[in-house]
């Protein structure tokens, strides 16, 4: 018996906070899905790709050697053998990721690896599985399916932190989220999915409703 919870959302939702708790309280692999496109942005950054190159770009894509260390407790991006997680998540990588990310062809291509590494873990207990179209599109299968959003402003001052400029992590957050939605819709919930409104809600709260869907469903895989 096992459970896939994919959880989408856009930026400053708290997604990757819950996603990652619920996986450790609950024993299943962390999928962030963002850092496959990160991953694929640094990528193209360090070969010289022309991230407006659609072709050029999925080629790389679709070339690159990316390990990803799935434990919620220490997960990891591997490229080429090196431990890029820290260098996922600076201001350059969150400005141009969007190319890769409004990149449908280079999209197909990682939503392979990600359709792959949610079938493997089917073989153990399940996942936590982020991102923007996980619960439409990559895994509509899920037993449980949730969307997080939070107020435009809230989500914006989640992400300024000390000493970030303000307009820099407005695009970052509201910038990015107009690009990605050009492709994937991420602020309404689908069919079957549970909207959770995060706006005045403390993280640990979000967990525990989610843990709460995830431990239903599994009493209720145990009756049938
Ligand atoms: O969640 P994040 O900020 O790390 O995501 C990085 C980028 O990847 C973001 O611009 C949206 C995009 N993304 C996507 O289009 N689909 C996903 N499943 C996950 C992320």
């Amino acid at each position: 018996m096992s459970i896939i919870i994919a959880i989408d959302g856009p930026a400053g939702t708290g997604k990757s906070t819950v996603s990652r708790a619920v996986a450790a309280k609950l024993g299943l692999e962390y999928f962030d899905t963002g850092a496959t496109y990160r991953v694929a942005a640094l990528h193209c950054l360090r070969e010289g790709v022309n991230l407006k190159n659609e072709d050029d770009v999925t080629a790389m894509v679709s070339t690159m050697n990316v390990e990803m260390r799935l434990d919620p407790a220490n997960p990891a991006v591997i490229l080429e053998d090196e431990d890029v997680s820290r260098l996922l998540h600076t201001d350059t990588i969150s400005l141009i990721v969007s190319d890769v990310a409004t990149n449908l062809q280079a999209r197909a291509v990682l939503g392979n690896m990600q359709r792959h590494l949610i079938a493997a873990s089917r073989k153990g207990a399940g996942m936590v599985v982020e991102g923007r179209d996980i619960t439409t599109i990559i895994a509509p299968e899920a037993e449980v399916r949730v969307l997080l959003t939070a107020d435009d402003e809230v989500r914006v001052a989640r992400r300024a932190g000390d000493g970030a400029d303000p307009a820099t992590v407005r695009e970052a957050v509201l910038g990015r989220d107009r690009k990605d939605a050009t492709v994937v819709e991420f602020h309404t919930a689908a069919d079957g999915v549970v909207q959770i409104d995060t706006t005045y809600l403390t993280i640990e709260e979000v967990v525990l409703t989610v843990v709460r869907l995830a431990k239903a469903q599994l009493a209720e895989e145990a009756s049938e």
